[in-house]
Formats: C-alpha cells, structure tokens, sequence
C-alpha cells in the first residue's frame, strides 16, 4: 500500500503560525487600527516601522537572488520600499526620513532579518512568507480601512504598500508562491526550523503592534 503523501510544507507553515497570527491580529493596536480607532500619527508611525522592516527584507534580497533556497522567492513585483517611501512621503512630508528612528522592537525585528538574509537563506525565507504572503492576503483589509478612516484615495498615496500593481491575479500569485514553499529544496529538519523561524517573525511583529499599542492607547 502507498504512504499517504505527506502534508505540503504551506500547509504545515500556515497550520503552525495560525495561533500567532490570531495573537497578532488580536493585539489591541492590530484591532483599534482596524476598528478605525486610531488617529492618522498612529498609522504615520506604524508605516514608518514597516519602512524599517521592509527595508532589511529588500536591501539584502539582491544577493539572494541567485541563492536555491531563497532566491525563487525574490520577486521584483512584491517589492514594497518603494511604495513605502511615496507613503511616508505623502504622510511625513519631503522631510519624512529625518531623524526617523525605528521604536526598539522594530530594530530588534530588522536585525534579525538581516541576519537571515546575511547568514542563513531559509531562515530568511520564514521572514519573507511571514510579511508578503500577510501582505498579499489581511493587508488588503487594511487598506481598505485606512482608506475609510483617513480618507486616502483609494489605493493611492497612503495606501501604496498595501497596492502590488505587478500583481494582477493575487490568488493566483499565492498558490504558485505555497508551490515554491512546498519545493522548499531542504530536509525536514531544516523545514522545521524554517517553521521556528516563521514563529519567531510572528513574534516580532506582535511585539512591534505592542510597542505601538502602549504608544497610542486609547483614551476612551
Ligand atoms: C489585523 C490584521 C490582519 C488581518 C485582518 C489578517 C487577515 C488575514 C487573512 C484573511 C488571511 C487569509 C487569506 C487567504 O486565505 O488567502 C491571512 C493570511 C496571512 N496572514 Fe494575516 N491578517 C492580519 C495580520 C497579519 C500579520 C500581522 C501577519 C504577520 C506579520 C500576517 C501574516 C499572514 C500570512 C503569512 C498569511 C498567509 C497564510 C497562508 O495562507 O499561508 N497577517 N491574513
């Protein structure tokens, strides 16, 4: 008799990251933003933390381009600096990059994507899944509520990051992104530590949203 074909790593990674990412969501900056609660300062410095965030994702990705590992995963339509910097652009003025220092959770969470994408190719690869593939899928909640509660145009500037104009069939774009998790070319061991990873950067995010959350409490 035939083995039952083992589970898809994307459906493992997903299955395992599931409590964190109802944490992470639950957390009350993650629910007052989307309740349309919090003021436009609160969603100018969250923005400015996914600035520093995506640009220690991004600024090392082109020496992992040619990596087997990650490399696959490196796709010039899901890059978000960019879209970021027109953003913040639009919410901080020309001046938005002076003096912008990241709150010290955000730091923590950078440097530990740097030095993924530095020393360690999969683990870089939990990092990636963890924030583009949310992006891809809660992140257009999001923006439709940011749209709402600070008037921005829609999908205009504000909201850019939360825009992938190269992608034009998202749910196509995900499935054939869960194909390359699950050709993820390394051992079950070491998928298992990519699933760790991939905790690890739910981790850092929640501690982000709560670092943010005793920033902008709620007065009522
Ligand atoms: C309040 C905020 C959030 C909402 C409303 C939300 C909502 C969602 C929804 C509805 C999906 C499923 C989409 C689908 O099945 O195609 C999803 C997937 C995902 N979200 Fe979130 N999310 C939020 C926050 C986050 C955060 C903070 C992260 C991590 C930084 C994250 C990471 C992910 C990932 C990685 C997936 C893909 C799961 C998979 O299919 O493998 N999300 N999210």
């Amino acid at each position: 008799m035939d083995a039952p074909a083992p589970t898809p790593f994307s459906t493992l990674i997903r299955t395992a990251s599931h409590q964190q990412h109802t944490e992470a969501e639950n957390t009350s900056f993650m629910s007052d933003m989307l309740g349309g609660r919090l003021g436009l300062a609160a969603y100018r410095r969250y923005t400015e933390q996914l600035w520093f965030v995506y640009q220690a994702l991004e600024a090392g990705s082109g020496a992992l381009s040619a990596d087997p590992v990650a490399g696959p995963f490196i796709r010039p339509e899901l890059a978000r600096a960019a879209q970021l910097e027109r953003d913040l652009a639009h919410l901080g003025g020309p001046g938005w990059r002076t003096d912008l220092v990241p709150l010290p959770a955000t730091a923590a969470y950078a440097a530990r994507i740097e030095d993924c994408a530095r020393t360690w190719p999969a683990g870089y690869v939990a990092h990636h899944y963890t924030r583009y593939l949310g992006d891809l899928s809660g992140g257009q909640i999001i923006r439709g509520t940011a749209e709402k509660t600070w008037g921005f145009e829609r999908k205009g500037d504000g909201v850019r990051f939360y825009v992938f104009e190269a992608i034009g069939n998202p749910a196509a774009f995900k499935r054939e992104y869960r194909s390359l998790l699950d050709a993820l070319p390394v051992d079950d061991l070491e998928k298992q530590r990519v699933i760790e990873e991939c905790r690890r950067a739910f981790a850092l995010n929640t501690a982000v949203f709560e670092a943010l959350g005793r920033e902008f409490p709620l007065s009522a």
